[in-house]
């Protein structure tokens, strides 16, 4: 049962849809998160301790935000991986008259085969900038996430990276999130206006509060 669901492109796009949607309220969490730099490096780095004591005495010392990571590497490797096979299928399923001429996926298509490959590179990078300090500029101080945004914005190629990647993180759930409701069956011609004003506002509310950080750095605001 469970495999003919997943073998079938219905499963597969439910898949993605149900990831997708974890992801993004990770991102929301993130977003709301990230916004307290504004409010000081003492709150911003008390946040930053406080997601590895949450649960606490229940959970020991970074349990729950291991089960987070858990549940987030999950939803990543199931969304590329349906992704991937989806996209697969969809070039062998075009007609013959195709092979000549250039098969050309849409525009949205693309743009999210893109966005995704591109937020996949951006993930690896970030993790290793901010959660590990590997490729850190500057030198990474554990337990002072405040002062390790202000090293990486403080660097062109930071904030090159960074808003390149907060583009495609908000051109990606503006047809993703559209794409999800469909396939989740939350989608209906009178909704269908509804569903895509929410999916353009909660894009730009993302992709503008996670830019207002980097801009923050650059302008001062933030030191
Ligand atoms: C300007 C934008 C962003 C800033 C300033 C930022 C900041 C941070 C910081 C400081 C951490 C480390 C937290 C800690 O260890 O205490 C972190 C972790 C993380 N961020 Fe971001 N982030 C941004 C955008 C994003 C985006 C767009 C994504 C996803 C597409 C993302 C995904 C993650 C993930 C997966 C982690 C690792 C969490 C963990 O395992 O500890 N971030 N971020």
């Amino acid at each position: 049962m469970a495999r003919t669901m997943w073998d079938s492109s219905v499963g597969k796009k439910t898949v993605m849809a149900v990831s997708g949607v974890i992801m993004l309220l990770y991102l929301v969490a993130h977003v709301i998160g990230n916004l307290k730099i504004f409010f000081g490096p003492e709150e911003f780095n008390h946040y930053g301790h406080w997601l590895r004591t949450v649960g606490e005495p229940f959970m020991h010392y970074e349990w729950t935000l291991w089960l987070v990571r858990i549940v987030l590497i999950v939803a990543v490797v199931a969304h590329a991986v349906s992704a991937y096979q989806l996209s697969r299928r969809d070039i062998k399923a075009r007609p013959s008259k195709y092979v000549h001429k250039k098969p050309r996926a849409s525009y949205a298509t693309r743009t999210m085969r893109w966005g995704g490959i591109i937020m996949g590179l951006f993930i690896v990078w970030h993790v290793l900038d901010l959660t590990t300090g590997h490729v850190h500029a500057g030198g990474f101080q554990e337990g002072h996430p405040y002062e390790n945004v202000v090293d990486t914005f403080s660097t062109w190629y930071g904030n090159v990276i960074y808003i390149v990647a907060m583009l495609a993180v908000g051109m990606h759930i503006r047809h993703g999130f559209w794409s999800a409701a469909q396939t989740l069956g939350v989608g209906s011609r009178t909704r269908d206006r509804a569903l895509k004003t929410v999916a353009n506002v909660l894009a730009l509310l993302l992709t503008a509060g996670f830019i207002a950080v980097p801009v923050g750095v650059m302008t001062g605001v933030v030191s």
